[in-house]
Parts: C-alpha cells; structure tokens; sequence
C-alpha cells in the first residue's frame, strides 16, 4: 500500500483497515491518555517501512453530530453535497466529510450574516484581525457560534457549504513489518481537553480510541518519509531522541535493528511525565538492553521531581559520549513535539558540539549543518 504504487491503496483509495488492539500504555496517576494499537492490514499488499507514518481517515464523533442536527432543526437525512461535492445524507456527511470541530470563516461570515449580534464576527474575516480571530477558534468548534448566535438559521444545503474537508491525521508507524507481519502499530497520545463549559476530543486520536474499534473499517494510507529511514549501512550508529509519542518511530527502528541483526550501535533518549505511569513500552525497551540492541538507554520524567529534566539536560549531561558518538559517523534522529522540544534539543546539540568538540558558537553551527547536509541529522517532528 505504499504511495509508489506498490499496491492498489492510496490516500486517494484508503485501505479499509481493522483495528484489533486498542491498549493504553499510560498508568494510573498519569495526566495522559496515550495508547498501543495495533491495525491489520492483512490483504492491503502492505509495503511500509519504518520510519514511514500511517494516514488515517477518522469519523467526527456521533454526539456532536447530533447536537448540530439539533440545533439546526435538520432530521440529517437531507441530502447535501459533501465536502467532494457528491450528494449524501448530511448526518453521514457530518460525520465523515466535514470538519465539525474548528469553524470555518464562511461559517462565520454567514451567522454574522443571519444573526445581528454577531455582525462583530465579520471583523474577523478581515486579514488586520487574525490573532482575533485564532483568539476567538481557539477551543471553539462548528456547535459554539451556532448555540452563541441561535437566531442564525441555515438550509441543510446552505450550512454544508460552510464546513470545509475533514483531513486524514498522520502517525509515526511505531512497528517492523519485519516483526508483526502484516500489521501496523501506532503510538497516540489522545487529545482531550474541556472549553466553553463542554469536554472536546481530537478528531482522530479519539476516533482511534473510542470508535474505531465498533465501526468496523478504519480507512489507512501510507505516507512514505524517505528521509527518516534507518541507517543505510547497518554499522552505522542511531542516536535516537523520541519523548512522548516521539518514541514510536524509534520502537520501530529497534523491532528492524534487532530484526536485520544491524552491527551499528543504538543511543535512544526518551522522555515522558512519570516513570511510574508513562514509562511506554518499558519492558520491550529493558530487554533490548539486556539484549545488547540497546547500547545506551537514558530517560527524562519530567514530573518525578519538582524540577523539570527534559530529554536535552540528559543530552547534555553526556555531551562527551555523545560527541563521541557523532565523530565516529553516528545519524542522529529527531520525533515528536515540533514547537518546543525540537528546538531545544538541536540548541542543547549545538552546546555539546562547542562543549565536547572544543568548539565557538559559529563553529558548532558549521558541525551541526554538515550533520544535516550529510543527511545525519534527520528529523520527523510535528
Ligand atoms: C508526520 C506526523 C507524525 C505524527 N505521529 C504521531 C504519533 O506517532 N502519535 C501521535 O499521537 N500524534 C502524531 N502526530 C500528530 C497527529 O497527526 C494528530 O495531529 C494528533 O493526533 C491530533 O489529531 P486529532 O485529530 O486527535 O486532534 P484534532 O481534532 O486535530 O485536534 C487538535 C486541535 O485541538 C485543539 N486543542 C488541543 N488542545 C486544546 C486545548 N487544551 N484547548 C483548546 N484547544 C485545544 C488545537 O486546535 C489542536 O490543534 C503526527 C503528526 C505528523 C504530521
Ligand atoms: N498529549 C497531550 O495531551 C497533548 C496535548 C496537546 C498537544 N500535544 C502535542 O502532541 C504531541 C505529542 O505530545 P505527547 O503527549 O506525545 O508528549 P509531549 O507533550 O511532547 O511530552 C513528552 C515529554 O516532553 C516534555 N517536554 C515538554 N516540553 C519540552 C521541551 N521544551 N523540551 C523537551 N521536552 C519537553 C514533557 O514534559 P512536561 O509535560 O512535564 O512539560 C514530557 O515529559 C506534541 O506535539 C504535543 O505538543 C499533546
């Protein structure tokens, strides 16, 4: 099923996909709902590799649908064009075409439209008022200015050509076809969060852990990340640096490393809230150091002290080591958490460089750059 053509499948052709393990890996006390589920593929013509990422095609969660059904006085069996513009019932539609969860700006410019008090809404669509206007979505979904502004009526076909298309979500393969067939595991940390006074979930890390499971397929692709690959050369060295579900793609690299009996040593940091509760996949990651797959291991729980330690202070406490690592041709790898994390770690790398390697801050810039140009600083961060 791989986007080269390998197999009749494509996010254009979604493979209907089963979920058959649905398992969460945070404990009690943890602040998280992260879960291990595993999706069969069996008859897809699978071809992943790790590294690569599943797309998945959730559906909007049933509840909110029929709120909105309510509130707009529709039975949800009008027929609308959906979100591709092909006729289909709107409860259906509301559920698998549009996006329910973030209004669009035509749906607000069409309730400031219809409703008088809320004709400050039309301020927004102009591009001098865009922090307002993220202001204002920030925690809001397609039901608050609906329920805000109730004089705001709409025709079934009127209100679907407000919504714009639900998207397919990405998630780091966290699996070895290698070692688990013709399966594919992921690593999902669900979204849940309260605002306005109701509880919200994200679209598809809740489809995956409330729905999925009852609704029979889920729809899958493959996307391909050529650039996040294991070693070419199975001597070479991995540093990986994965909190969080960042340490999906990372389960995978080792299930491969250990599977293709990969020479190279393997350097893995993660981080996560509590050892107690958040400790992901601890048993799999303890006998892989037993094993020897594992050469280094080091852990950041940011909660287990009333300090904060992040991935990058464990980082930089083996600056030696690690500098090491990198002067002898090891490729260093990146997931999880874009905004923040990412940031810090390549600025804790670049202390390690002038610390370790002896070096000025233009100095350790020039290393760093020349790991990314030899495509040994690879990245998948979101
Ligand atoms: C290449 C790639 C790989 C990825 N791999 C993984 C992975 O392995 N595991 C994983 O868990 N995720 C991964 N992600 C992220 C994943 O794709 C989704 O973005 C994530 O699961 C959220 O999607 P959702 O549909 O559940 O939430 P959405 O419905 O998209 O909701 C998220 C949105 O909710 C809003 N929101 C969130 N919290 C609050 C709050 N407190 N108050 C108000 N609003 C809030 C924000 O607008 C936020 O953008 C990856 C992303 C990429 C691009
Ligand atoms: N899981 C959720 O509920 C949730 C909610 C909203 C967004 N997200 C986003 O979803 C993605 C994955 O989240 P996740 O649950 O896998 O893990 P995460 O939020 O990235 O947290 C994993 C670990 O990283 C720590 N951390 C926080 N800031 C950091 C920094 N600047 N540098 C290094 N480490 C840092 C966290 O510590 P502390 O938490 O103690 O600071 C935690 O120990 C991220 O993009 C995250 O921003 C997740």
């Amino acid at each position: 099923m791989s986007t080269d053509g390998a197999s009749l499948y494509s996010r254009k052709n979604p493979f209907p996909a089963t979920l058959t393990v649905n398992r969460k890996l945070t404990g009690e006390g943890s602040e998280k709902d992260t879960r291990h589920f595993e999706i069969s593929l069996a008859g897809s013509g699978l071809d992943y590799e790790v590294g690569d990422s599943l797309g998945v095609f959730p559906t909007n969660e049933p509840e909110l649908v029929e709120k909105l059904l309510e509130r707009l006085g529709f039975s949800g069996d009008e027929v609308v064009p959906n979100a591709d513009k092909v006729p289909m019932p709107l409860r259906e539609a509301l559920l698998k075409s549009f996006v329910i969860t973030a209004p669009d700006k035509k749906l607000l410019g069409a309730i400031a439209e219809k409703d008088s008090s809320a004709t400050f809404l039309k301020d927004f669509l102009d591009p001098a008022f865009k922090t307002s206007l993220e202001d204002y979505l920030w925690g809001r979904d397609v039901l608050d200015p609906l329920l805000e502004f109730s004089a705001a009526q709409f025709t079934p076909e009127e209100f679907a050509g407000c919504l714009r298309k639900l998207q397919p979500r990405l998630y780091s393969i966290s699996s070895s076809r290698r070692v688990v067939g013709e399966n594919v595991h992921l690593t999902v940390a669900v979204v849940r969060y309260e605002s306005h006074g109701r509880r919200r979930a994200g679209v598809a890390s809740s489809f995956l852990a409330e729905r999925a499971g009852d609704e029979g397929a889920v729809p899958v692709f493959y996307h391909t990340a050529k650039h996040f690959r294991v070693p070419e050369d199975p001597a070479t060295s991995m540093i990986m640096v994965g909190p969080g579900t960042g340490i999906a793609p990372f389960r995978a690299m080792l299930q491969e490393r250990a599977a293709t009996g990969a020479t190279g040593k393997n350097w893995l940091f993660f981080g996560e809230q509590r050892s107690s509760s958040d400790f992901f996949y601890r048993d799999e990651f303890e006998r892989y150091q037993a094993e020897g797959v594992l050469t280094k291991f080091d852990t950041a729980f940011s909660r287990d002290q009333d300090f904060k330690i992040y991935v990058q202070h464990r980082i930089l406490e083996n600056a030696t080591a690690l500098y090491d690592w990198f002067e002898n041709g090891a490729i260093f790898y990146i997931c999880g958490d874009a905004s923040r994390m990412a940031k810090d770690v390549d600025a804790a790398l670049h202390q390690v460089v002038e610390k370790a390697g002896g070096k000025t801050p233009e100095q350790a810039i020039e290393y760093i750059d020349a790991l990314k140009k030899a495509k040994r600083y690879r990245k998948d961060v979101y």
